[in-house]
């Protein structure tokens, strides 16, 4: 009997790509430590071997890693656990931040585009109905003046996410969209968002409004836990260098680059 093998979902990302770099390579896993440190490890190579836009997917991940030393946790299928490689031409590692706002724009216009009512959350987390449903790192190799290579790796739920009790802010894409999406036509839609505006950006284009008509941080009410001090305050605007404005409730205006932004309403923050 003429037995044929199942293909693996990542090759139907092929098949809807329409793109001109991003993902023209793909190497896929079913179970991986971490879709990041798999694409640091290609960065290593010889571009020729690992292009610009090499994307690195995963079914399921052991040691899935978040922002501040985090655990990411997810089931096995239920995820768009992806990492992108990218070689930028010239880029100073203080204005890598740029990749991580044109990330959380790609995929907040991706999940919209399937019928999401999705917002970014200073300055990464995808939320929709005040549930995260998708986490980005930045991951860089650098020289002092010139990034060699970065890695920015994205954990989007499609059809369901993990049920820890530390994990009760969070949603799906499935649930969101009010419907059964394919994972590869989510990631496809991704890519092609993603090149789009990575292009502009790198082209010296202005992708702050953009991100800020989609942020619904700003306007709210914040909490920071910063990583020396704690305070409460207003989020106003996003500074160039990807920074977060924040007037104290006693009027001074603070820059936040690091640490917790709690947003009123969101993700169970009241
Ligand atoms: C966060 O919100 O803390 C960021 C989560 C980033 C998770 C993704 S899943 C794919 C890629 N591989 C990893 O190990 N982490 C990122």
């Amino acid at each position: 009997m003429n037995q044929q093998k199942p293909i693996a979902w990542p090759v139907r990302i092929g098949d809807r790509l329409a793109t001109a770099w991003a993902g023209r390579r793909i190497d896929y896993y079913d179970t991986i430590d971490s879709t990041n440190t798999v694409a640091r490890r290609l960065g290593r190579l010889d571009p020729e071997i690992a292009p610009h836009g090499t994307l690195v997917v995963a079914d399921e991940q052991t040691r899935g890693r978040g922002r501040m030393d985090r655990v990411w946790q997810s089931r096995p299928g239920e995820a768009a656990l992806m990492s992108l490689l990218l070689r930028p031409a010239a880029l100073a590692p203080a204005d890598a931040v740029g990749i991580v706002l044109v990330t959380a724009l790609a995929v907040c216009d991706a999940c919209r585009s399937f019928g999401a009512d999705a917002l970014i959350k200073w300055p990464n987390d995808i939320v929709c109905g005040g549930k995260k449903i998708c986490g980005m790192l930045l991951d860089m190799d650098a020289d002092a003046d010139r990034v060699r290579f970065a890695v920015v790796g994205v954990g989007l739920n499609i059809s369901g996410y993990p049920s820890a009790e530390g994990l009760r802010h969070a949603s799906c894409l499935n649930d969101a969209a009010g419907k059964v999406l394919d994972r590869a036509d989510v990631i496809a839609r991704f890519l092609a968002e993603f090149e789009r505006r990575y292009d502009f950006w790198a082209s010296g284009g202005d992708i702050l409004p953009d991100y800020s008509a989609r942020c619904v941080t700003l306007g709210s009410r914040v909490k920071v836990a910063g990583l020396m001090e704690t305070f409460e305050g207003e989020a106003l605007r996003v500074l160039p260098d990807g920074a977060l404005m924040v007037r104290r409730d006693g009027g001074e205006e603070t820059p936040v680059r690091a640490g917790d932004v709690s947003v009123r309403g969101v993700m169970d923050y009241i």
